[in-house]
């Protein structure tokens, strides 16, 4: 029983640890940043989710789509947090196919709808599962935006760049740079915090429901423990008078 409690234990130190290691994935080298989400108590940090927002908003939604993501949960409250209001007004901003017109027929965006995928060269991958569909994802994110040379080479009529978070050349040009988006929080306009902001609410689009899932992970951990210590004191009571006849 105390084997199985310390073994519980150790699992549980491991399991929270190896959430913040990084490794570098797909061969190319990560930077490590120190994500408030990261860990088992890990919350989003919801100024950062509205800033890298602001971010995909200004910048990558000319290239990069959402589709799992409607417009309803910028309004989580363990999400961006935005009013109802904010989100209707953004929802308008953005054309998605009217499926009650013809084919091919847009109409502004409602709360209800997802963000739509631009016609864009180069496929850009769709943003939804980004986060979790790469390993480290928001590491890589981060890494991507920080990991430019600026050795660029020809392929075909295109042009490549070098990146050593892709690990090689990849044909997305350094979208951002210091001063690109105009915070109104104060925070820094730099390149850094750009790059930490939008890796922040990448990982929140791709598992919104995070910090829930956390929260019931920690409770059940804390009945478990609580359960074995119970079992542990019924266990010494019932063989009581068995080992100890007298
Ligand atoms: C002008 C269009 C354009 C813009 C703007 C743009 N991207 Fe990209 N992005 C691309 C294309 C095209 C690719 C695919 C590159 C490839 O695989 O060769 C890509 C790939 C990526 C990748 C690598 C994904 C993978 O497959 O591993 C990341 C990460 C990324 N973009 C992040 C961003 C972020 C963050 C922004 C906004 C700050 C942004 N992009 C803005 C066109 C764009």
């Amino acid at each position: 029983m105390k084997n199985a409690i310390i073994s519980a234990i150790t699992a549980l130190s491991i399991g929270f640890g190896a959430s913040a290691a990084v490794a570098a994935g797909g061969g190319g080298k990560l930077l490590d940043h120190d994500f408030k989400f990261e860990g088992a108590f890990g919350t989003f940090d919801q100024g950062a989710l509205q800033r890298g927002f602001q971010v995909y908003r200004e910048v990558c939604a000319a290239c990069h789509g959402m589709k799992f993501v409607s417009f309803r949960t910028l309004s989580d409250k363990n999400g961006p947090g935005l009013s109802t209001e904010a989100v209707k007004a953004i929802a308008a901003e953005y054309e998605v196919a009217d499926e009650e017109g013809e084919p091919g027929d847009t109409r502004p965006g409602k709360p209800f709808d997802y963000f739509p995928t631009p016609l864009a060269e180069g496929n850009p991958p769709d943003f939804s599962l980004l986060a979790k569909a790469r390993a480290n994802g928001p590491h890589y994110i981060y890494s991507t935006l920080l990991g430019y040379t600026g050795e660029e080479k020809e392929s075909g009529d295109s042009l490549l760049y070098e990146n050593t978070a892709y690990g090689g050349y990849f044909s997305m040009a350094q979208p951002i740079d210091e001063g690109y988006v105009t915070y109104t929080d104060g925070s820094p306009e730099t390149l850094e915090q750009y790059a930490a902001d939008i890796s922040e609410f990448l990982m929140w689009a791709a598992e919104p429901k995070m910090v829930e899932r956390k929260q019931a992970g920690v409770w059940s951990f804390m009945f478990l423990i609580l359960f074995s210590v119970l079992v542990w004191f019924t266990n010494k009571k019932v063989w009581h008078s068995v080992k100890h006849p007298d």
